[in-house]
């Protein structure tokens, strides 16, 4: 029985006697129903709804998106640490194809000797629809564990808000489960790591910075970005840069680049000359970043 004392409701629509209980839902809730704002059913169904969601809520675990830095095993955060002992579930995202996680490499001296690592595939394609297939493959999985009460956590290189996988696993997450609950756990990204090697602020006083995903970026689109700001920094290197390269050339700005590539790993470079020769040689464009500063890369 309901809260207003009724056993039965009517569905208008459907001419359908429906019982007033802790299940009660709307005949057709995606339909358009010109009944609807005065539904009784209606309104028990969504409150139904949303007593389930918290109940779930409950007794659902915690999704912890975790920052590692740029892959140097010092430039982890005490708190990235302190949280990675205490999970028993940890995932990191593998490119199909890829041997290694740097940042599995990063967090193993971390975990508990019972945490289990298990890893989330997916493909770097551009066809939206596929990639979203991919990770609400992923969250499923993740939800699962959540789903037990257990909580988990998700290791990404960098920092959790920039450009890393931790942004589609939880909007696939949060599709499946809305009341999921998440924290993230910050880290140094990249960008901050290649811009201190370099020993010269990536932004000072009035300037602006833009941050730049080439590889998604309409050629078009580029010259606009190029011009708009005062520090670029081109992420996504796209395996055909010599686009990006003369660009830079025709705006007069290619001596005001630097090049870095495993930025913070094994094999580290800084390449100061760029030219379309020089970048015949850079095979690690995964790994490479670009800074670009128009008024020139040098100490204050
Ligand atoms: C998917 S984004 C991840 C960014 C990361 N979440 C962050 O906070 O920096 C990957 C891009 O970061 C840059 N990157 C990743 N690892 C790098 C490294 N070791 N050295 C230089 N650039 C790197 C590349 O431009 C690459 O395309
Ligand atoms: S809102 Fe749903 S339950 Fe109410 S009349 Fe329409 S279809 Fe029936």
């Amino acid at each position: 029985m309901s809260e207003t004392g009724l056993e039965y409701g009517y569905c208008q629509k459907y001419n359908k006697k429906i019982p007033l209980d802790e299940n009660t839902e709307c005949v057709h809730p995606n339909e358009y129903c010109k009944f609807r704002p005065s539904c009784l059913i209606n309104e028990l169904g969504k409150e139904n709804r949303r007593r389930k969601r918290a109940a779930m809520a409950q007794k659902m675990g915690t999704l912890y998106g975790i920052g590692v830095g740029p892959g140097d095993p010092s430039m982890i955060t005490l708190q990235a640490i302190d949280c990675l002992k205490g999970l028993e579930i940890v995932f990191a995202s593998k490119k199909a194809g890829v041997e290694e996680s740097i940042a599995h490499t990063v967090v193993k001296p971390h975990l508990s000797p019972s945490a289990e690592v298990r890893f989330l595939e997916f493909k770097a394609i551009y066809d939206r629809e596929a990639f979203d297939a991919i990770w609400a493959e992923n969250a499923r999985k993740v939800a699962e564990v959540l789903k037990e009460g257990k909580d988990c956590g998700y290791i990404t290189l960098g920092d959790p808000s920039l450009y890393s996988t931790f942004s589609h696993l939880i909007r696939n997450l949060r599709k499946q489960e809305p009341s999921v609950r998440i924290e993230i756990i910050p880290g140094v990204s990249m960008v901050m790591a290649a811009a201190n090697l370099l020993n010269v602020p990536l932004s000072i006083d009035g300037e602006t910075l833009s941050l730049i995903p080439s590889a998604q970026i309409e050629p078009e689109r580029l010259q606009e970005l190029i011009r708009a700001s005062d520090n670029l920094v081109f992420m996504k290197i796209p395996s055909d840069a010599q686009e990006l390269i003369k660009r830079l050339e025709e705006e007069g700005l290619l001596h005001h680049a630097i090049w870095i590539q495993k930025c913070c790993l094994p094999g580290q470079r800084v390449v100061k000359e760029l030219s379309l020769e020089t970048l015949e040689e850079e095979q690690e464009r995964y790994l490479s970043l670009m800074i670009v500063k128009k008024g020139g890369i040098v100490n204050p």
